[in-house]
């Protein structure tokens, strides 16, 4: 079985605590940081950006995968790319040419994540598979954290799994929006291999460490079933 990751989603952080929040995912076995970044057009929501980044990027060593919900995300490669970025996963409903953003972001040394919304089909990536290193499936509408798991994302993250396991590059399928107890197991059964939480995990009530901890014993105990 592929290795599975765990990347925690910041947007759960409470901010006057986020140094300290890091140091414990840090010293946890997650495997990631997940930077959400909205505009307010293409999600109703404004968060965080470039000065945060700059802040939170000497304090860890842990990849920080930016996701980008914002309108052109083209014109932010290089700004987040200074700032520190990973992985730069943009929406494919936001962008005005895919290809060209994915050799733009190429020309840094992020890794390059696409992703779609709960309502995107599956076919909007399909000439773009052989170019990326992640793909996103949003499993809520993006712009806000803490929502519910939408079941019906399911089929579609099980088609680009089928889709990724014909691909003789290694491409990580993420999943993002009510994962947590429950929905990782359904979000695994069907391909997921990188598993994004807020709520999930910051929610615990010792702390984002130990949802850090529940989250493996979640995928443990889903390899028995
Ligand atoms: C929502 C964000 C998510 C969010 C997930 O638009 O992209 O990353 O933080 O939060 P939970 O896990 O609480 O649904
Ligand atoms: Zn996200």
């Amino acid at each position: 079985m592929t290795s599975l990751k765990i990347s925690a989603s910041l947007l759960a952080s409470d901010f006057t605590q986020l140094g300290s929040d890091i140091g414990e995912i840090e010293s946890s076995e997650a495997n990631e940081l997940h930077f959400d970044v909205m505009d307010g057009q293409f999600v109703p929501n404004i968060t965080i950006g470039i000065p945060i980044l700059e802040s939170i990027r000497p304090i860890t060593k842990l990849p920080i995968d930016l996701h980008m919900m914002v309108v052109n995300p083209e014109n932010h490669i290089e700004a987040f790319s200074k700032a520190g970025g990973n992985i730069f996963t943009f929406h494919a409903e936001a962008c005005e040419n895919i290809h060209k953003t994915i050799n733009s972001i190429r020309k840094t040394s992020m890794s390059v994540g696409i992703s779609i919304k709960p309502e995107t089909p599956v076919e909007i990536i399909y000439d773009f598979i052989d170019y990326v290193d992640r793909i996103l499936v949003m499993t809520v509408q993006p712009g806000f954290g803490g929502q519910q798991f939408m079941p019906e994302t399911l089929p579609k993250i099980k088609k680009i799994a089928e889709l990724i396991s014909k691909n003789k590059r290694h491409i990580d399928l993420a999943v993002d929006g009510g994962i947590k107890k429950g929905t990782v197991e359904l979000a695994i059964k069907a391909g997921a291999t990188t598993l994004i939480s807020g709520t999930g995990l910051f929610g615990h009530k010792n702390g984002v460490g130990a949802g850090i901890s529940d989250f493996f014993q979640y995928i443990e105990s889903s390899k028995s079933n």
